[in-house]
């Protein structure tokens, strides 16, 4: 499938599931699980990294642990899920022709379908409009756009009449420019709602409430692995704390033996 037929789904009502992978494990596992899309998240700083931030992560990094995402996949092509990568911080922020070889690169060097960019500045608008010109399909991402934290924090953006109205321009201002879908996040639910019935491309919500047409969550916050959770992401497991402690008692029988 390509991005562009995702729109398919928000027109029957069905939602688009994407899920982080960082690794061939974590691939493997969101393709069992039959997620939508793969999203080589630049989350995979924070959690298969260790930085404290998406900031460091090099597009050596999201090019790496994208080809071992693929690595992970065994259904047929068809079956896989829709692989989309993150471009990181400096990749695309100094201009339009450093936007497109990076993009490029990492569609040369993985099975990405499209890549995913932060924000609605008309620098960004530009590049955006470039890739798409070029071949290459964009999905936005709007809201919290943790690229930015130094200036944003982490906040819950659209708080605001003036916020809120910023980010219902800049969605209209991706769709127009031919983004084939628009991550929408930590926003408030009924921002998203007018949003996601605004635009005739699909909303992929994380924070952004029940009203988006799909929602993305970072696998590893799902899976209860990390220390910290985001307050939008309630876990499904207690990964971290069942694991090591499954761990933990494999170790000390081990060492009784
Ligand atoms: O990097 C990431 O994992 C993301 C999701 C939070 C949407 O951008």
């Amino acid at each position: 499938m390509l991005p562009s037929e995702l729109v398919k789904y928000k027109n029957l009502s069905r939602k688009i599931i994407a899920l982080t992978a960082w690794d061939s494990i974590s691939g493997s596992l969101i393709e069992n699980a039959n997620a939508d899309i793969a999203l080589i998240g630049d989350s995979l700083a924070m959690v298969a990294l260790g930085y404290k931030s998406t900031l460091p992560v090099t597009l050596e990094n999201m090019i790496n642990h994208t080809q071992a995402v693929c690595r992970g996949f065994q259904k047929k092509i068809e079956d896989q899920p829709m692989v989309i990568c993150d471009l990181p911080f400096l990749s695309y922020q100094c201009g339009v022709d450093k936007a497109v070889e990076s993009a490029g690169t990492i569609i040369k060097e993985t099975s990405t379908k499209g890549v995913k960019v932060e924000g609605a500045e008309p620098e960004t608008q530009a590049v955006i409009s470039r890739l798409i010109r070029m071949g290459i399909p964009v999905m936005g991402h709007i809201g919290l756009t943790p690229q930015s934290f130094l200036n944003q924090g982490l906040k819950k953006q659209g708080n605001n009449l003036s916020s809120q109205e910023k980010i219902k321009k800049e969605s209209l201002l991706l769709e127009k420019i031919g983004c084939f879908s628009i991550v929408l996040e930590h926003i408030p639910d009924l921002l998203a709602k007018e949003i996601t019935e605004s635009v005739s491309i699909p909303t992929i919500g994380i924070g952004a409430g029940i009203f988006c047409d799909g929602q993305v969550r970072v696998t590893a916050d799902l899976l209860g692995l990390n220390d910290r959770q985001p307050p939008f992401c309630d876990p499904i497991f207690k990964g971290k704390e069942i694991l090591s402690q499954k761990l933990k008692e494999w170790v000390s029988n081990e060492k009784m033996k």
